[in-house]
């Protein structure tokens, strides 16, 4: 139900965005099938070329885009009868200051880059679908690298319909998917290291603290404008419920480990959700990331969403369907209410916001 929801808010996005005129930032992406009807979804094969239509070149992070088609990233939304079919891919946290060049692609004006993407059988749970005509659209959703005054920073870019394809692809038997199951290797961790595993236990006893803290301030009448700064609109009761979920979660689910059994851990990556396996990995930044109380002391949540944000928006990733529409909190508070409601940094900067109202 909330599945079928998703996409249905994406594409209400869409209109939000078309309203803005030829913009000097624009992009087309035009998907192509290797081949229409496929034998099972190990076979499922799509290249997409990307154009800049703009007249400025640009810099955009690759992860969770058509542009990374190295694997298991969420580059596309696929739709069998107006269902959504399940991720079960990779969803990174990356630090833009931590990342090198491999993390981004420049497509200069008006030149195109041709992407091939052959691990979607893997990223999308198709054996919960069942065997038929699958329809397949790009991720919508870019983050620009920009720099003004020696200053980096990202900016969104949102596809508008006119802008991108989509293309169907029948399986024949969906029953050779290994749903996502071929890269859940769960790693069945150990943790040599006792501090880094002290660090973890205290950023995920924290993560709860802001989940009951952020109830707390969906309560409170003078928390109103905060509400509106990240959820406008947005029903109160059903975000609450979101928070509940995260602050009664109780073992099994998830493991939080600092193995990388993906590799995914590259440089600029803080951590990654695992969505076969609910499994979150911390990858080495995570243990530079200042503790909460931090936020009392001058640091802004515009800089760092601390140790406990990071982990409380990979928890979020684990709760309930959301994306990363959108990275840090200055951006998230720009969002319009439904991408508000799909953006994991949303939910994390509220409740770092709530911790600073209350601890502070
Ligand atoms: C798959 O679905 C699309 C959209 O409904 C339709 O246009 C296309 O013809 C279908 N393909 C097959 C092979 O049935
Ligand atoms: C908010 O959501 C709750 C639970 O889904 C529902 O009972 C309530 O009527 C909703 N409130 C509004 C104003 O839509
Ligand atoms: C606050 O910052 C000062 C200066 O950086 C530092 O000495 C102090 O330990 C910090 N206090 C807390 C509670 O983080």
């Amino acid at each position: 139900m909330w599945a079928l929801t998703l996409s249905l808010v994406v594409l209400a996005t869409l209109h939000v965005s078309s309203v803005s005129p030829v913009s000097p930032r624009s992009m087309t992406v035009r998907l192509f099938t290797v081949a229409g009807i496929v034998n099972s979804v190990n076979d499922l094969e799509i290249a997409a070329e990307v154009t800049n239509t703009g007249s400025e070149d640009l810099k955009l992070l690759k992860d969770g885009t058509i542009l990374d088609g190295s694997g298991y990233t969420r580059a596309f939304f696929v739709i069998q009868d107006g269902q959504d079919v399940p991720f079960a891919g990779l969803n990174a946290q990356i630090s833009l200051s931590g990342a090198n060049a491999d993390a981004f692609m420049v497509i200069p004006r008006g030149q195109s880059v041709i992407v091939n993407h052959k691990t979607i059988g893997s990223s999308f749970d198709f054996h919960s679908m069942g065997d038929g005509n699958f329809s397949f659209a790009p991720a919508i959703d870019f983050q620009i690298i920009t720099r003004s005054h020696s200053e980096t920073t990202m900016e969104r870019l949102t596809l508008r319909d006119s802008e991108f394809n989509t293309v169907h692809i029948v399986v024949r038997h969906t029953s050779t998917s290994h749903g996502g199951h071929s890269i859940a290797k769960r790693a069945g961790i150990t943790h040599p290291d006792p501090s880094k595993q002290t660090f973890i236990e205290t950023s995920y006893k924290e993560a709860k603290i802001l989940a009951y803290l952020a109830i707390a301030f969906s309560n409170d009448a003078l928390a109103g404008p905060s509400f509106y700064t990240y959820f406008k609109d947005n029903n109160r009761t059903v975000l609450k419920e979101t928070y509940l979920g995260i602050r009664d979660e109780t073992g099994g689910v998830p493991e939080i480990s600092y193995a990388d059994p993906h590799h995914k851990c590259f440089p600029g990556v803080i951590s990654y959700t695992d969505y076969s396996t609910k499994n979150i990995h911390v990858c080495p930044p995570f243990f530079q990331e200042p503790a909460t109380h931090e936020l009392c002391n001058g640091t802004s949540l515009d800089v760092t969403l601390t140790r406990s944000g990071r982990l409380f928006r990979e928890l979020i990733h684990v709760a309930r369907p959301t994306l990363d529409v959108v990275s840090g909190c200055l951006l998230s508070r720009q969002l319009p209410a439904e991408a508000s409601l799909l953006n994991a940094d949303n939910y994390a900067c509220y409740a770092l916001q709530a911790y600073a109202y209350f601890v502070c």
